[in-house]
């Protein structure tokens, strides 16, 4: 017997849980200081266009296999082609999907310990960035910590999944976003009212143009579709619970739109701190776990925005980990005929259980190397820097190339008549972005990673 598949209750749940998607990690640790290290503000201006030329144009297009098939990756390819390379993409997304959340929750989980740190106080008695970076190593340097916090985050990707699209997701989703747009507006008025704060205001809208290289660039693509969760399913499951009324290209603007807003927000919030207390913005990845803590030791009422902080980082990560489990749990459900529960606990039991060589990265098997990276880093780099840009470049072609136009136009409109009929250069130019500019760009990036370009 066939069950009636699941939905979400409404447009405005679709957006907020796939915004919930896009901003994660990527928005408030990785933006800001990838941001900082490439000049500011004149990164920031690439990175836009990247955004408009990439990332908006294959997020419709991934949105609308998922809504047209309403099916997982895997069964959506085999509805469209029937043919095995198309399928075996989509099952990449599976793969990717069960990669990235194994080491995406390790990272989540310190996010979480960096929140009862704050409570705890370990966190408000630094006197400069190298002593909250030797606490840090500490942390997360221990076993028991590392692996308890990945634990724990786990425990909530999978109590949420479990739930369901609409009772879990959507639910959880309507309530967490909001949380942290309020976290991070607190956070901004605590930033711009600080003394010095106008240094940091500078930085990110005063170009540097002397910083943008082709590595820059390169870097702005790549994150351009990171950030918005594209190329291995995400959106396209996602978007297969959505309805045939709702507008995609619309929804897809506003996601377009909260992952940037919330991306820019968090770098005004962090420089504006950062400059004011006379740290260095190119900070790389320590940025967050290091920087950060000396900034909020010196700051009147410090440990209440440092929980704020870390609290905002881990809702982040949650709403993105969820989307991740619900791409593998879609497939077994839809073609392997498992129940939501069932699948939920035994694949997301399993991503865990993946997880924990990420977590002992940091301790246990930190001198464990495979090509000078730890494991860790192998995963990240696999997923984030090959699996990913791969499968944008695929859905972009597909899109852009397998997929008749005439199926793509009309699966786009459903929902969207006015829209097609008001802007018909809309069409025009979103073709030619999803034909032409996209997939090149992506290739780029790809043999980039790869080492070739
Ligand atoms: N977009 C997420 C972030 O900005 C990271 C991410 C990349 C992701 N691909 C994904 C999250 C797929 C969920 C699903 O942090």
């Amino acid at each position: 017997m066939t069950q009636t598949r699941e939905a979400w209750g409404s447009r405005f749940g679709f957006v907020l849980a796939a915004a919930g998607s896009a901003v994660g990690l990527g928005n408030i640790w990785k933006f800001p200081y990838i941001a900082g290290e490439n000049g500011g503000a004149a990164f920031i201006f690439i990175y836009l266009i990247c955004i408009a030329i990439i990332g908006f144009p294959v997020l419709i297009g991934e949105i609308l296999i998922g809504r047209t098939t309403q099916k997982n990756p895997v069964g959506a390819f085999a509805a469209l082609t029937h043919s095995k390379l198309w399928v075996s993409i989509g099952f990449m997304g599976v793969i990717a999907g069960f990669l990235i959340l194994s080491f995406y929750s390790v990272i989540g989980g310190w996010t979480i310990g960096y929140v009862v740190e704050t409570i705890r106080g370990s966190l408000s008695n630094f006197n400069n960035p190298e002593e909250a970076g030797a606490l840090f190593g500490e942390l997360v340097g221990n076993v028991g910590w590392g692996l308890g916090f990945h634990t724990l985050f786990f425990g909530l990707v999978i109590g949420i999944v479990i739930r369901g699209v609409q009772g879990g997701i959507e639910r959880s989703s309507k309530i967490m976003m909001p949380i942290l747009l309020s976290i991070l507006v607190i956070l901004i008025i605590r930033g711009v009212t600080l003394e010095g704060a106008s240094k940091g205001l500078a930085f990110l809208w005063v170009p540097d143009w002397s910083k943008i290289t082709g590595q820059a660039v390169l870097i702005a693509l790549g994150h351009a579709f990171f950030t918005l969760s594209l190329g291995m399913g995400a959106m396209l499951t996602y978007g297969s619970y959505m309805s045939k009324q709702d507008n995609v290209v619309s929804s897809a603007a506003l996601i377009v739109f909260l992952d940037t807003a919330i991306a820019i927000m968090a770098g005004v919030a962090i420089f504006t701190a950062v400059f004011a207390s006379g740290l260095d913005p190119a900070a790389g990845p320590g940025l967050i776990f290091q920087t950060l803590p000396a900034v909020f030791s010196t700051m009147p009422g410090g440990v209440y925005f440092s929980f704020l902080f870390f609290l905002l980082l881990a809702i982040a990560a949650l709403t993105s980990a969820i989307s991740l489990l619900e791409v593998v749990v879609a497939y077994f459900v839809d073609e392997k005929g498992w129940d939501r529960k069932g699948a939920t606990l035994v694949f997301g039991g399993s991503i865990f259980l993946l997880g924990i060589p990420s977590a002992l990265s940091f301790n246990l098997m930190a001198d464990m190397k495979i090509f000078d990276k730890t494991f860790f880093d192998v995963v990240d780099f696999v997923a984030s820097n090959v699996l990913l840009p791969f499968g944008g470049l695929m859905i972009a072609i597909f899109v852009g190339w397998i997929w008749s136009r005439t199926a793509v136009i009309a699966a786009a409109k459903e929902g969207a008549e006015t829209l097609f009929e008001s802007y018909p250069w809309f069409e025009t130019l979103w073709f030619i972005f999803l034909k032409y500019v996209a997939p090149i760009l992506i290739a780029l990036v790809l043999l980039n990673s790869l080492g070739i370009v």
